[in-house]
């Protein structure tokens, strides 16, 4: 019955789409030429591309490499970090060759094009300043690469063949990470009647819930006269709910409110969607017809009670994100975003932050779909500058225009629960900044009344001085645990976000001795200890956030920086070639979880067990000395057997926040064999055990892909996670073997990853060193249904082979 309705509902809207054909949206993916650099002329229409490269959109130009030292080399202090005398950062923005001009151009025509039609030309991002031109004329330009923008193009859209060039600049020294370069997110064109709805014109709101009935109120801005709207809502099973037509306007906005019965409220457990369709008329004609997803839900946030979601308090357990991909660069991918997101499910994660900047569509409607709230951050910088040629240069004259396009694209999501207009702005400094605090959130306010906002502080005293954290909806503290009970007292609010917290550092499958807690530890091999201790001078380990999270009610939650490893920004070795990744993940570049990730999930994810023993046991040359061993787990005592000798029972206790959340073993000695954990319930009764083995020599290569079936769409991904066991088929944790790949069928090889952050090698090229005995390797669907075969070679191995499938 369910799957009828569904069918009914996909045939109603493909029927009333390609029956009345009101608006037809031409994503433009193919048919792309790019060539990096100046080209003279070449956004004329006669302009000679053939030689260009043939490119797919989205693109991100630079992930190809080589990384190279030199590229976009900072010599700076970087003063949120402390610093006061300039160095030399090499990896910071990724070492890859992002910074310069390039051009992208494509043919396209028009479907259904008369002249009397509306055409807008939609960029979902572009990296960066975009110039755009139609037909030897330019059209407009955009300057902040993170920012949805538009145009209306209709004069200038002609029948029959239309010539799109867009020329893009990077300048050096303008952003802190790898910001990515090119068309990396979706282009389309837009074509509809003069009467039709206008672009982001629809805004969705549920200002009354009761387990009766909630309100739906939906304003639509049209352009044209004499119009009529007709507004449907479906529920998740495609049931048509309820309907409602309407004829008078304000100004050029209807505003419709309609009932929807017994609601299903969505939140992050029930992720449940409703959708509008909105068709509007002149007289008997449909003119226009758009389709919008929405939830039910209500959000509050509340002194001394925080944020509560549908009535109940709710905290967020969120992680940072930035926007590249790993080994895909920036190139947004809804496989690759789902990945990312169904791992972090699993650590019982419940909020994204975009830092610093928009989100991709893809990100947000995935969040709706698989339930994550959603902090939908704008800037890094306002006026005044972290880095000499970032967002100060846009501010005055952009960004309003940002804020007000990121809000109308973005605001009909229920994932979204909360804005930020800025991380750690030097703005947080002086009069002026208090001022362009209150200008931002009043903007946000003007065009969303139903969020708050929030700025990732990190110069909480200044801030306390000044009004400006006092004057934000929700006060977000970056770090700075020690001040969040000055703030707490100090702020009117009643509560305190952890906007940014942690930033811990560690290399996958990495661990140093002695185990002890360090501030900007380095080591020779540019790694990070995996045991978990180690941060930067601002920041700290996990449980001292926890501490917060766990004793202070009015703490609403934190963001962990970050959820996985970025290009760029290689703390603590920002000036180490060749580190040109981040050492921040809860999991790696690879999306590879490191223990930290089992530290979360004890916490985090309250439906299942977490037993997690660490470090590897394969310590040859270590024998006979000390090498501690933690476990990480839900539950609160264990006992710890080395080769079947006890080494006794720990218990969570109170005495330090390490104590409090990980159970360890720091006297353990060194000897090859088995490590096996006990962990007892509330009773002291053992309820669960894992093991972990010395292994032998490497022996055979094991392919475990986390998709079997995908998609033959030529975009869907399965991520193959790779590695090594002995002949026993004990994994071996510390093999690096050069590995080659192979793929048949209908499939790409798209990229592998190892998640080594000073690795030099290319992702795009079928070969890699396997990395703490693990990598990933990316294939990709072509566009035909059937096989694909992916070989993994390593020279004295058993080599690895996996099917996958495509279908439709
Ligand atoms: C914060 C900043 C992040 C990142 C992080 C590293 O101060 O907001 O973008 O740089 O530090 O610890």
């Amino acid at each position: 019955m369910k799957l009828l309705k569904i069918i009914s509902f996909t045939l109603l809207i493909l029927a009333q789409v390609s029956f009345s054909q009101v608006r037809i949206v031409k994503e433009l993916s193919s048919n792309w030429k790019f060539q990096k650099g100046n080209a003279k002329n070449a956004f004329e229409i006669n302009f000679d591309d053939s030689k260009w490269e043939n490119v797919t959109v989205p693109h991100d130009w630079a992930i190809y490499g080589p990384f190279d030292k030199e590229v976009d080399i900072q010599s700076v202090a970087i003063v949120q970090n402390g610093e006061k005398v300039a160095s030399e950062k090499t990896g910071r923005t990724g070492a890859l060759p992002h910074v310069g001009s390039a051009w992208y151009r494509n043919e396209f025509t028009v479907p259904n094009y008369t002249k009397d039609k509306k055409v807008i030309l939609f960029f979902e991002g572009a990296m960066s300043e975009p110039q755009v031109y139609l037909n030897g004329k330019k059209v407009g330009k955009w300057a902040y690469g993170y920012s949805y923008f538009y145009f209306d193009v209709s004069e200038f859209i002609k029948e029959g063949e239309n010539t799109l060039a867009v020329e893009l600049t990077n300048k050096e020294f303008a952003s802190r990470w790898y910001p990515g370069a090119g068309l990396y997110r979706k282009v389309s064109v837009i074509v509809k009647n003069k009467e039709s709805i206008d672009q982001w014109g629809t805004f969705i709101t549920t200002p009354f819930i009761s387990d009766e009935v909630a309100k739906v109120n939906i304003k639509t801005k049209v352009s044209g006269e004499n119009t009529r709207l007709v507004t449907t809502i479906f529920d998740a099973e495609g049931g048509n709910i309820s309907s409602e037509e309407t004829i008078t306007k304000y100004g050029n906005e209807f505003d419709q409110n309609i009932k929807v019965e017994n609601p299903i409220v969505w939140s992050p457990d029930n992720p449940y969607l409703y959708t509008a369709i909105s068709q509007l008329f002149v007289e008997n004609i449909l003119k226009d017809e758009i389709t919008t997803t929405f939830g039910i839900r209500e959000i509050k946030y509340q002194a001394n009670k925080g944020f509560s979601l549908n009535g109940k308090v709710t905290k967020f357990k969120g992680v940072c994100l930035h926007h590249d991909l790993g080994p895909l660069g920036t190139a947004v991918n809804k496989a690759a975003l789902r990945r990312q997101l169904t791992i972090l499910k699993d650590m019982g994660c419940n909020a994204i932050r975009s830092s610093h900047n928009m989100p991709s569509f893809e990100q947000l409607e995935l969040c709706d779909e698989m339930g994550f709230l959603f902090l939908a951050e704008s800037f890094d910088e306002w006026a005044k500058p972290k880095v000499k040629n970032g967002y100060n240069r846009f501010f005055d004259e952009y960004a309003e225009k940002d804020v007000v396009n990121l809000v109308h694209a973005t605001r009909n999501h229920p994932s979204i629960v909360m804005w930020s207009s800025g991380n750690e702005v030097p703005d947080q400094w002086g009069e002026e900044g208090v001022k362009r605090a209150k200008w931002l959130q009043d903007i946000f306010h003007r065009e969303d009344p139903t969020r708050p906002v929030t700025v990732g502080m990190d110069q909480v005293k200044a801030t306390m001085e000044s009004g400006f954290g006092a004057l934000l909806d929700v006060p977000g503290l970056n770090y700075r645990v020690h001040l969040y009970e000055e703030a707490f007292n100090k702020f009117p609010q009643g509560f305190i976000l952890g906007s940014e917290t942690a930033s811990t550092v560690s290399s996958r499958g990495i661990y140093k001795f002695p185990v002890v807690q360090e501030k900007m530890k380095q080591y020779a091999d540019f790694q990070s200890s995996s045991y978990d201790l180690e941060a930067c001078s601002w920041s700290n380990v996990p449980d001292d956030d926890f501490v917060l999270q766990d004793d202070k009610e009015w703490v609403i939650g934190e963001f962990v920086w970050t959820g996985f490893d970025y290009l760029g920004e290689p703390t603590p070795y920002d000036e180490s070639w060749p580190s040109r990744s981040s050492y921040f993940g809860i999991s790696d570049l690879a999306g590879l979880p490191k223990d930290r990730f089992y530290l979360y999930r004890s916490r985090w994810n309250t439906k299942e067990e977490t037993l997690h023993i660490l470090p590897h046991w394969n310590w040859e040359g270590r024998e006979g000395e000390t090498t501690p061993i933690f476990v990480y787990t839900n539950y609160d005592s264990a006992e710890l057997f080395v080769n079947g000798k006890s080494m006794g029972v720990q218990k969570k206790n109170a005495t330090t926040p390490q104590n409090r959340y990980r159970l360890m073993w720091m006297d353990v000695t060194y000897e090859p064999g088995t490590v096996k954990v006990v962990a007892f319930d509330k009773e002291g009764q053992p309820i669960a055990e894992k093991e972990i083995k010395t292994a032998g020599k490497p022996y055979q290569i094991i392919l475990n892909p986390d998709r079997k079936t995908i998609q033959a769409d030529g975009k869907d991904l399965s991520y193959v996670e790779v590695s090594v066991v002995d002949e026993k088929g004990i994994p071996c944790p510390t093999v690096t073997n050069q590995l080659k790949f192979k793929v048949k069928g209908e499939g790409v090889y798209k990229a592998s990853c190892n998640g080594d952050a000073t690795s030099l090698e290319l992702f795009h090229l079928p070969t890699m060193k396997l990395f703490s005995g693990k990598l990933v390797v990316l294939v990709q669907s072509l566009k035909e249904t059937g096989e694909i075969e992916l070989t993994v070679t390593g020279k004295g191995l058993k080599t690895g082979r996996t099917v996958i499938n495509t279908t439709n």
